[in-house]
């Protein structure tokens, strides 16, 4: 398997709980390294541009509104297999059907307030590294 790149959102509610650093070792313990990291405040047209796939849901003004709502940290991950394997490590959107020790399971409070953010597939990860990071950024 080679080595990918994703792109990971650790959300408003989780930065709010003080939750960036126990996430991050949960990212480090299932063996994906931190190879870009920064603490932002997400605009209003970043959250939409970012979930844009999204418009025509009945949840994207709440989605755009919770993201917006207090700093996010924005990372690329690196690994074997790393878009698949950040994607277990975070368990299902809803944390409701999320799996025991993931991270949605132990921290998130509902489906929009979900603690963190992973890449859905390569292409999806390449746009949105794209977005946040430029090259010099990400040191791996
Ligand atoms: P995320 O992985 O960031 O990708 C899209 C987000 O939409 C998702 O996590 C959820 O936080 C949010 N969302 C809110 N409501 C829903 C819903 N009903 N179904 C799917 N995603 C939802």
């Amino acid at each position: 398997m080679a080595i990918e790149r994703t792109f990971s959102i650790l959300k408003p509610d989780a930065t709010r709980r003080n939750l960036s650093g126990a996430i991050n070792a949960m990212i480090e313990a299932a063996g994906l390294r931190i190879v870009a990291q920064k603490r932002v405040l997400m605009t209003r047209p970043q959250a939409e541009t970012f979930y844009a796939v999204h418009k025509d849901r009945p949840f994207f003004a709440e989605l755009v509104a919770t993201m917006t709502a207090g700093p996010v940290v924005v990372q690329v991950l690196e690994g074997e297999d790393a878009i698949r394997r950040y994607r277990e490590v975070l368990g299902a959107t809803d944390p409701a059907k999320a799996d025991p020790g993931t991270v949605r399971k132990k921290f998130a409070l509902s489906i929009s307030e979900n603690s963190a953010h992973g890449s859905d597939s390569p292409e999806t990860a390449a746009i949105e590294i794209e977005q946040f990071f430029s090259g010099n950024e990400i040191v791996g």
